[in-house]
């Protein structure tokens, strides 16, 4: 990229993003430190790189097809203080064990996708947050204040746009090292599976697990031992929500001229900012990483196909991932209609189920929650509309750790109401735990087989 590349590029993306209504940004009290912030970030390195997004772009292609199946999967709001070696290696290590599982239900490809290194900000429904009437503004992720309840915390901060990068940087470098440096082998996920299915109360799985088993044996037998099952591809994304991160991490590419957001290789815009006018959108259209747009019940299919013309006119295939939320009691009589009209007009999409965000709720005692059973449920949903329809379920998007958190209900280790306080640590939505989300792995690997 040279330097007038890249100046006319953050200009163009400047006067588009100060022409346009970007929705969810923070008030930002000091102008010339955000200024200084969106320079600074502007002369990093990038995060990821160009290549990485076109591979991540054909793999996406591949689950439009069926011929790979997508697990995205990580926290609802990474921070700051969580990144730490022990979290990010046991997010990785659950992602892969699900994957391992996935990949023998699906007997194709698991593209694997973590939520983490950048998912630093949140889209709020209400811009302040009242407690014993004082009113303060709204927690909107560390990369725009701090979750504590106290004025000083919550004044929105330029200066964490630079923190985001560098704990971003720091996660990914991680990530890199877990995933190419041997910790991944096939055979240890194996192992730590098999310690998921020892557990009395997992027994239902064990009839998958022992096939799994009987797989990997073969495979031994063989002496299969390919770098295939030592390394995995593992891709970053995060919602691309806060223009002033966004937009200085974009570069234009030097091998084809393009300009790629370099934050992340997939990233998507909410359903609170998927405005086809408004600025998420515009920014989007601009860059070249395959991007996702959460798409709830209330879609207008119409919308979706003006949204499709805007960011994808040319209809490449894996560049627009559309992440359904309905809920599990709606999906089963909102999705049909969008998926047959998004179809008819010719656009290939990669269809993904987020069977989180449509079944939030406030438990008995006072947590946001989820029951395990709706997010298993949207899946099977997801799965009967496009069988029916003769489209492809490409794949889940997961809130998930690795921990062993208490914030969705049920499961096989059955967490009730009462056990919510116990460990609740989510600053923002309701995750899986390390057990549920393995669980939710082996029922939907059944689906996959069905
Ligand atoms: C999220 O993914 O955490 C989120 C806020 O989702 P949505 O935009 O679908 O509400
Ligand atoms: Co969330």
């Amino acid at each position: 990229m040279t330097v007038n590349d890249s100046a006319l590029l953050q200009a163009e993306l400047e006067a588009s993003a100060a022409s346009l209504v970007a929705g969810q940004q923070p008030s930002w009290p000091d102008a010339a430190a955000v200024r200084t912030a969106v320079e600074t970030l502007s002369a990093y390195p990038p995060l990821v790189f160009a290549g990485e997004c076109d591979l991540l772009r054909d793999r996406m292609a591949s689950a439009a097809r069926g011929e790979a199946f997508v697990l995205q999967g990580g926290d609802c709001a990474e921070t700051f203080v969580a990144a730490t070696a022990d979290n990010i290696r046991d997010r990785i290590k659950t992602i892969l064990q699900m994957a391992a599982v996935l990949t023998y239900g699906a007997s194709v490809p698991v593209v694997k996708i973590g939520r983490m290194g950048g998912q630093y900000a949140k889209p709020r429904s209400t811009g302040t947050e009242t407690r014993d009437g004082v009113e303060l503004p709204a927690y909107r992720g560390d990369m725009v204040n701090d979750f504590a309840f106290e004025a000083s915390a919550r004044t929105p901060d330029p200066n964490r746009l630079v923190r985001a990068y560098h704990a971003s940087s720091a996660t990914l470098n991680l990530v890199r090292a877990f995933t190419m440096g041997g910790f991944a082998d096939l055979r240890h996920v194996h192992d730590w599976n098999k310690g998921f299915v020892a557990n009395a109360a997992n027994q239902k799985y064990d009839k998958l697990a022992h096939d799994i088993d009987m797989a990997m044996k073969f495979m031994a037998a063989c002496g299969a031992d390919f770098d295939a099952m030592r390394t995995v591809e593992f891709f970053a994304a995060h919602e691309a929500l806060i223009l002033d991160y966004e937009r200085p991490m974009t570069r234009i590419d030097s091998r084809t001229g393009l300009a790629y957001d370099t934050s992340a290789h997939f990233v998507w815009v909410g359903e609170r900012t998927r405005d086809l006018d408004g600025a998420h959108i515009d920014f989007v259209s601009r860059i070249q990483n395959p991007i996702g747009v959460k798409v709830s019940a209330n879609a207008e299919p119409d919308q979706l196909l003006k949204l499709l013309d805007k960011i994808d006119p040319d209809r490449v295939p894996g560049r627009v991932t559309f992440i359904t939320r309905m809920g599990a009691q709606t999906i089963r009589t909102a999705l049909p209609s969008i998926v047959e009209q998004v179809t008819e007009a010719g656009a290939q999409v990669t269809w993904i189920c987020d069977p989180m965000h449509g079944n939030t709720f406030s438990s008995t005692t006072g947590y946001k929650t989820r029951n395990f059973d709706d997010v298993v449920d949207e899946v099977r949903g997801f799965f009967e509309v496009h069988r029916a329809l003769g489209t492809v379920p490409g794949g889940i998007h997961v809130e998930l750790t690795g921990n062993d958190v208490t914030e969705c209900l049920g499961g096989s280790e059955k967490i009730l109401d009462a056990d919510l306080e116990k460990r609740y640590e989510s600053v923002c939505d309701p995750r899986l735990n390390h057990q549920q989300s393995l669980e939710l792995a082996f029922l939907v690997a059944e689906m996959l087989g069905e």
